[in-house]
């Protein structure tokens, strides 16, 4: 459960992402690298598995738009991304309640009749997010989009909430909040990158040897990364190259298994305007 098979091990092995065991992920690495690709693999993986899987793609939801049949919302802007994160907030304080009235500590000890479904959040280029455009407005949403990833992956884990975060640049030109959620990715996957710096943001607190190796990967080979296991351990591996048809056929096949998020479809309803 929560796990996705996402690649071979360049030692032989396979390359899991299993959330259980590491709940949240950063996905570096330059553009074509390898980020989206990588993304849809982990939809197709997740898609028959009891959870909710939610969007956040701010290029108008060109990357993660192909699997919304199997996605409990997707954000397609920031100001999507701000209500969508807002809710889910709510959603974390609501279990949060229920674990403590249950005197529990997770939902995962919670009695199966009680226990909401886990939920992963994917996000497809931080920087959507966490760059300001100048205005004011822009501001205020880039700050709150920083606040809301924060407190999510803090309340995280244990409510079962996981944040999978893809970028091309993960460094602190996309302001002071970016540093703080890094800390909080414990999972790193770090592909060919545009600047050497930012292989040292995404491995350089885990390994010095990981950064030399994800620095040297080439423009050719797409979908190569250096992945941290859960023993703190690393290696070089290649994702799956899963097609996207055949990854929209996978969503689509499990669009039965779609959990509602009704506080988000109501806060995006009333971006939308159709309800006062
Ligand atoms: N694991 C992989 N194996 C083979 N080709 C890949 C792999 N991952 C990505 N590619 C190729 O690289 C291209 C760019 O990948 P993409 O995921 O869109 O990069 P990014 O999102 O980082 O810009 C894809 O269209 C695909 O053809
Ligand atoms: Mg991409």
């Amino acid at each position: 459960m929560l796990s996705a098979l996402i690649g071979a091990l360049e030692t032989g092995g396979a390359c899991v992402m299993n959330l259980r065991l590491v709940p949240h992920w950063l996905i570096a690495g330059g553009t074509r690298s390898g980020k989206s690709t990588l993304l849809a693999r982990l939809i197709t993986q997740l898609a028959p598995q009891p959870v909710a899987l939610v969007g956040i793609d701010c290029k108008g939801g060109m990357e993660l738009g192909l699997f919304s049949g199997r996605l409990s919302a997707l954000a397609t802007c920031r100001r999507e991304a701000v209500a969508v994160l807002a809710a889910l907030v709510v959603d974390m304080q609501d279990r949060m309640s229920a674990c403590r009235a249950a005197g529990v500590r997770s939902i995962w000890e919670l009695p199966d009749k009680l226990r909401p479904v886990p939920v992963v959040v994917l996000v497809d280029e931080i920087a959507e997010l966490y760059l300001s455009d100048g205005t004011r407005e822009g501001k205020a949403e880039a700050e709150q989009c920083s606040t809301l990833l924060l407190r999510l992956a803090q309340l995280g884990a244990a409510l079962g909430l996981h944040l999978v975060v893809a970028g091309q640049r993960v460094g602190s030109d996309l302001g002071p909040g970016v540093t703080a959620l890094r800390a909080q990715l414990g999972g790193r996957i770090c592909h060919r990158v545009n600047d050497p710096g930012t292989a040292e943001m995404t491995l350089g607190d885990l390994n010095k040897d990981a950064v030399a190796v994800a620095q040297a990967i080439t423009a050719e080979e797409r979908g190569v990364a250096v992945c941290t296991g859960p023993d703190g351990g690393w290696s070089r591996a290649r994702s799956h190259l899963t097609p996207t048809d055949e990854a929209v056929a996978t969503s689509r096949k499990h669009s039965a298994l779609t959990p509602e998020l009704p506080a988000i479809d109501r806060a995006l309803a009333v971006l939308e305007g159709d309800v006062k």
